[in-house]
């Protein structure tokens, strides 16, 4: 080949575009055994949320001399830069390339307020980097990659409803789908009561929850909490998920606040979502709540209730913002660049 044709070859820069999906965890991931390596204590079960995404496009450039990071409209700076090179760090060196990359990435919700907006970050940023530098992964190894940015993420690699097995070593520390999004036609209704970025983020979260009292005996009580999230996925068994969901949720909640220093996410609007929903369902009405580590409560029904819950939850003052999400699908590639 030509010198001249190889040397355009190089400099081309290939973009690629990845959506994810975020997702709500029923049974929480809240803990580490390994923080570097993002190695949980414990097994999570979520679902997709199909209203919930961010887009990502990445373009490794001969030209850039640093990492370009645009979130939103913005330069990114500080902490929220440094986690995206990291990552791209990690690409490279699967890659072997020593590029630098331009990245730009946009949520169509809220940036850290309870809806895991690392999870489906980290999802989107793994599959768009991995493929402007030219690999292509396996589910699994792009689960791998995508833990290591942000935990959750690992869970917005496959679609629909996914558990992430803890594992003890990276290679075993991966998600599967469960059951694929048109299984159960559930919905995550989001009420956000805050937009406003929270104060401890989930890596601070992590840590400081072994210091917990409580954290030993949430580590017992998981494996049979987990038996009966799979049944009630499998038996499409809402009230059973529900009530597993907010004994989960209320247990990440109690340990945070039990944590040394205490962490406290909950906000007044959080506190009367919660007592609504316990009303609503004491009159009849099938929903459920559950809650990631920040102020917004996610309430879980059947695609026919949604419309009531999602007017109910209207009424009430502190609720900002009602997001309806249907199981999501799995990180993808689309044509569309962001540049
Ligand atoms: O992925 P991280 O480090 O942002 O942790 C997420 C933790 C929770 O959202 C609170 C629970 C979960 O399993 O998604």
């Amino acid at each position: 080949m030509n010198c001249l044709i190889l040397r355009i070859i190089l400099c081309t820069m290939v973009q690629a575009t990845a959506i994810a999906c975020s997702n709500i965890a029923f049974i929480k991931y809240w803990g580490n055994r390994d923080a570097t390596l993002r190695l949980p204590l414990n097994n999570s079960i979520s679902m997709n949320l199909d209203s919930a995404t961010t887009t990502t496009t990445v373009a490794f450039d001969p030209a850039l001399d640093d990492d370009v990071v645009v979130i939103g409209d913005q330069v990114a700076q500080g902490r929220h830069r440094a986690r995206v090179v990291a990552h791209l760090e990690r690409v490279r060196a699967l890659a072997r390339i020593a590029t630098r990359a331009r990245v730009h990435s946009r949520n169509n919700f809220p940036m850290g307020a309870g809806i895991a907006s690392s999870a489906s970050a980290f999802a989107a940023l793994s599959l768009a980097a991995t493929r402007a530098a030219g690999l292509e992964l396996s589910e699994r190894e792009l689960s791998m990659l995508a833990r290591q940015g942000s935990g959750s993420a690992c869970r917005s690699i496959p679609g629909g409803f996914v558990e992430w097995y803890a594992g003890s070593t990276s290679a075993e520390s991966y998600a599967v789908q469960l059951a694929p999004p048109s299984f159960w036609d559930l919905r995550d209704v989001i009420a956000v009561v805050s937009t406003t970025e929270k104060s401890v983020g989930s890596t601070d979260g992590h840590a400081a929850a072994l210091s917990s009292h409580f954290f030993a005996e949430r580590l017992a009580a998981l494996p049979a909490r987990l038996a009966r999230v799979r049944h009630a996925l499998a038996a499409r068994d809402l009230p059973a998920l529900g009530i597993a969901s907010e004994e989960d949720a209320i247990e990440l909640h109690l340990i945070a606040m039990t944590s040394r220093p205490p962490i406290f996410y909950w906000s007044p609007g959080t506190v009367r979502v919660i007592q609504a929903v316990q009303c609503w369902r004491a009159e009849g009405l099938a929903v459920y709540f559950t809650l990631d580590a920040g102020p917004n409560v996610h309430l879980l029904c059947h695609a026919r209730d949604a419309d009531t819950v999602v007017a109910r939850v209207r009424e009430i003052p502190e609720v900002l913002q009602v997001i309806v999400n249907a199981p999501g699908g799995a990180a993808r590639l689309v044509d569309e660049h962001l540049f």
